[in-house]
């Protein structure tokens, strides 16, 4: 039975993730963050209804003694390190600990498997954001990054440690180049989450409004079930490598949020609000990837269309608000 050890696997693309790696017959185990309010941090896992099937054990990505002694505890096969601050906005409220945790901490998870299990398998996620001021139309592995947010310049250092470590010792360490990817599992504080989420509680008389920042940027967006098994697919490569994954498609937000008030029988117009509060200090204005590499080299293909992931979405937020509100 291979051993897969997951950072950040309480968020989105852990919880699907797991999934993804029981569905395969891996023993899962997750670094977990000590917390005072115990008992809701796998609320992500238990959606999934996956909770008792992973083993979480007490570490933070800040603190390179935990690694150590988690990696060597489990002496892993694979390591998936999702961890970070991921959200952009905070990352100019909190650079520092942006840094600490998305850029450094990659360094202490490579140093910890370098000292204990080396010839594990390191997947890293990098993000579309490295793009930033996009310096070619469509985004591949050879396009050259501009960041434009502390949590890319971040995830910028991030990729570039895994490169070089894997140059440098030779460990089978791969960077995903993953562009924006959502689900129900998403957290509320991001675009699409936000919108579901959002028209849910207008349909349902719980608001009246929707406040979004730029509606005007567009983003390349998949379905984070879909994105999980490029990660995987990646770490059964016999070399190591970088890989975008991406749809190869574009669309606003202004048209993401249509399908979802459309799905919903609402009319935008008349709940949508442009506040300046969330605008951002410097914007990503548009992201499309061509993930023509994943395709080729991994046989990768997305299966869920942006329609259909909104529609999935809004439906889950309709039937969790109906919940809690009974
Ligand atoms: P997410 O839902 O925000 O999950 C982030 C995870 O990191 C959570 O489990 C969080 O734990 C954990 N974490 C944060 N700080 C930590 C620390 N100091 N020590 C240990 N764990 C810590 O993010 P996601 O959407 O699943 O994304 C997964 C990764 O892919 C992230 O690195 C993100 O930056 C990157 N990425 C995401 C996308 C996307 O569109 N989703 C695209 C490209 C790259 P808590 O549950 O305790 O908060
Ligand atoms: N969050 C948010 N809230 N974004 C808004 C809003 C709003 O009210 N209004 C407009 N936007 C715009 C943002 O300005 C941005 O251009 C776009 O919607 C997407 O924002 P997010 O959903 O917050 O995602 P992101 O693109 O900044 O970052 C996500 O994708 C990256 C990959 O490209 C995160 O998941 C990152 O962790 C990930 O690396």
């Amino acid at each position: 039975m291979k051993r897969a050890l997951i950072t950040g696997i309480t968020g989105q693309d852990g919880a699907y993730l797991s999934q993804l790696l029981l569905g395969k017959g891996y023993e899962v185990f997750g670094v977990i963050r000590r917390s005072s309010h115990r008992g809701v941090e796998d609320h992500r896992l238990r959606w999934l209804g996956i909770a008792d099937r992973v083993t979480l054990l007490d570490g933070d990505l800040a603190d390179l003694s935990s690694l150590v002694r988690i990696v060597k505890e489990v002496q892993p096969d694979e390591v998936y390190n999702l961890a970070a601050q991921s959200f952009v906005a905070s990352s100019w409220r909190q650079p520092i600990l942006t840094a600490n945790i998305t850029a450094i901490g990659v360094t202490h998870m490579l140093e910890a498997l370098r000292a204990e299990k080396p010839d594990a398998r390191f997947y890293q996620a990098s993000s579309s954001e490295m793009y930033g001021l996009i310096q070619e139309e469509m985004q591949s592995e050879t396009t050259p990054f501009y960041p434009r947010s502390p949590y890319a310049v971040a995830k910028l250092y991030g990729h570039w440690i895994t490169v070089n470590y894997r140059e440098s010792f030779g460990m089978h360490a791969s960077s995903g180049i993953l562009f924006n990817h959502e689900s129900p599992l998403r957290g509320v504080e991001f675009v699409t989450r936000k919108v579901t989420d959002g028209v849910a509680r207008i349909k349902l008389g719980l608001a009246t409004e929707l406040r979004l920042g730029n509606v005007d940027a567009k983003r390349d967006w998949g379905h984070a079930r879909d994105y999980v098994k490029a990660m995987w697919l990646m770490l059964q490569q016999e070399t190591p490598d970088d890989y975008v994954v991406a749809t190869g498609r574009t669309t606003t937000v202004r048209d993401m949020c249509r399908i979802a008030f459309e799905h919903a029988g609402l009319d935008i117009e008349r709940h949508l609000v442009i506040d300046p509060a969330f605008y951002r200090p410097a914007e990503v204005d548009v992201l499309l990837g061509n993930p023509a590499k994943a395709h080729r080299a991994l046989g990768w293909q997305p299966e869920t269309s942006l329609e259909q992931m909104i529609v999935e979405m809004v439906e889950a937020d309709l039937a969790r608000l109906r919940e809690t509100t009974r």
